[in-house]
């Protein structure tokens, strides 16, 4: 078992091979655009469990699974023994003896980690409370085709400090650059997760700070899967953190606007930044599609330039 590599956290794979990874994912971009074939998963199967909703993770996955010639198996816990209470020691023996990857959307970090430990094969992260690193890929994937290498720039991160504000956080440490962090008091990322960040990351109390001369502003919704109660309570607190179009003007001329979507036209971004000229939101998404099929493939068969031909 110790052989098998997961995609737990961004760091799971180190720089050299997250730029590989990146870069197979824009050639299997090239492929897909000319039509090509290419089916390197042929009889393979993902399981994919969702423990909470999703639309581009979901369609990315499944849709990624066909084109590589194998299939994908959506479990939600409403229809499988996971959601009566079936030990997740037990399900992750069961279900890796019968496909060759699994996906997993939940609450805790620790539920993947659980279910990885007891694994025969890879296991994906597709978003915790605590991590989005599939989302990164695809975001990284879009600012290096926008913009090329992401080393030695800066981000601006403007809302709550959540599962996408911690993977940034990965990605700046990874990828070498500057994130610079503005979030309402009390919303603040994880102190630990930050500590790992060191200098990579720096905090801002004022988010016109935060963005000032920076190449991309980045944010995400205020109340994100699970906290939907707290929504009453957030909207007040995160007034001054939507990003607008001031906010954009005090960032580089050339900045890019992010967002993992789905969005809140209005509350975390205007209207006119996610629908403006320099937003790549529907980059973002599509580039989900192919950053995970590079992923898919290269935990089943490795990094393309290490493949032993059979
Ligand atoms: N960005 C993202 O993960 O979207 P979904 O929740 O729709 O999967
Ligand atoms: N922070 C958001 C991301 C959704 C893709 C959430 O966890 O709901």
């Amino acid at each position: 078992m110790s052989d098998i590599r997961h995609f737990l956290t961004l760091k799971d794979f180190s720089p050299a091979e997250l730029h590989a990874l990146i870069g197979h994912a824009v050639r299997l971009k090239q492929k897909a655009r000319r039509g090509e074939l290419y089916q390197p998963l042929k009889n393979r199967t993902l399981a994919m469990i969702f423990e909470k909703a999703s639309t581009r993770t979901r369609v990315s996955f499944e849709t990624g699974m066909t084109q590589l010639g194998g299939h994908a198996l959506f479990l939600s816990p409403n229809d499988t023994q996971l959601g009566r209470g079936e030990p997740i020691e037990d399900a992750a023996r069961v279900i890796s003896r019968m496909v060759d990857l699994v996906m997993i959307r939940t609450f805790q970090q620790a539920m993947i980690e659980c279910f990885a430990q007891h694994s025969r094969v890879p296991v994906i992260n597709a978003l915790t409370d605590l991590y989005h690193p599939c989302q990164l890929l695809a975001d990284i994937m879009t600012w290096v085709e926008q913009r090329g290498d992401p080393a030695g720039r800066t981000v601006a991160w403007v809302g709550d400090g959540n599962n996408m504000c911690h993977s940034w956080m990965n990605a700046a440490v990874l990828f070498g650059f500057q994130l610079n962090v503005a979030c309402p008091a009390g919303y603040e990322p994880d102190a630990g997760i930050q500590a790992t960040a060191g200098d990579a990351v720096m905090c801002f109390q004022d988010p016109m700070d935060a963005v000032a001369g920076v190449d991309v502003v980045v944010t995400d919704t205020w109340a994100s899967m699970g906290q939907e109660d707290e929504k009453k309570v957030r909207m007040p607190a995160f007034r001054d953190y939507q990003v607008t179009a001031a906010m954009m003007q005090r960032a580089d001329p050339e900045a890019l606007f992010m967002h993992c979507l789905p969005a809140y036209r209005g509350m975390e971004v205007a209207a006119e930044v996610i629908d403006g000229p320099q937003s790549v939101v529907w980059d973002e998404a599509e580039n989900r599609l192919h950053a995970q099929k590079a992923l898919l493939e290269i935990l089943l068969l490795g990094f393309p330039d290490q493949r032993q031909e059979a």
